[in-house]
């Protein structure tokens, strides 16, 4: 940790896709710095770049230039492996659809990080079950998703991301597929998050309510901040 408390930095961030017609370019040399702890907000409209960046700083794809330093760590100069083991260990994922694996339970699922790692199975179900409480979903942990409403799902999905105590939530377009009043559920579980456990959280909306709810909101088009 550095002595602002960045915990994340990304400079000059590039994303650039050759096509026929010339090259694309998607991000054009984004900075970014994400503090210990901190809640962001990324809005923007369709097509802006949000999952772009959002999926270069969660280490899922690489820029094809610029700088993303992490906990200290260069990430672009780790090999796949090691990036993998480092996103494992201190990143975690939500997305518009909560991708939950049908034939496992809602508990199973949020403990499916855990038994990637190799975790002991008896203290990840427990942890898994803490988050489940947490989430106000106890009574739903041997439910299977195709029993579970969509709020539920997204609520289990936001726990199996949390299950191995990652430093850093992002999350893309989380409330995307609810309804509006399940989606201020979500929003206001977000918060919580933020209030209980120690994780610095980024989420990319274009939902203007649930972006003001941050302290601190940036505004993407075509691929840069648009500054106000
Ligand atoms: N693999 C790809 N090849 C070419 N263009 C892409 C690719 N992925 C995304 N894009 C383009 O990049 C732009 C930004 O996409 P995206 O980051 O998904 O935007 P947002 O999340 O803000 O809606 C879009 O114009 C999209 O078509
Ligand atoms: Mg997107």
């Amino acid at each position: 940790m550095t002595k602002d408390n960045i915990f994340m930095k990304a400079s000059n961030i590039k994303k650039v896709y050759a096509h026929s017609m010339g090259q694309l370019e998607i991000l054009r040399g984004v900075n970014l710095e994400i503090k210990e702890g901190e809640a962001l907000a990324i809005l923007g409209s369709s097509g802006a770049g949000k999952s772009t960046l959002l999926q270069i700083m969660g280490t899922l794809d690489r820029p094809t230039s610029g700088e993303l330093v992490c906990d200290g760590r260069d990430l672009l100069v780790m090999d796949d492996e090691e990036l993998s083991k480092f996103r494992n260990a201190e990143m975690g994922f939500v997305f518009q659809f909560h991708h939950l694996l049908s034939e496992f339970s809602a508990i199973e699922n949020v403990m499916i990080p855990c038994r990637v790692a190799g975790e002991n199975p008896k203290l990840a179900q427990e942890k898994a079950m803490n988050l489940l409480e947490f989430m106000g979903l106890a009574d739903r942990a041997h439910h299977y998703p195709n029993e579970l409403s969509g709020g539920e799902l997204q609520r289990i999905a936001i726990a199996r991301a949390l299950v191995r105590s990652p430093k850093i939530l992002f999350a893309d377009e989380p409330t995307g597929n609810l309804d509006s009043q399940t989606s201020l559920k979500i929003q206001d579980l977000f918060f919580q998050l933020k209030q209980e456990m120690k994780l610095a959280i980024v989420v990319v909306t274009h939902d203007l309510a649930f972006a003001k709810r941050f302290p601190k909101v940036y505004q993407m088009k075509d691929g840069q901040w648009v500054h106000p």
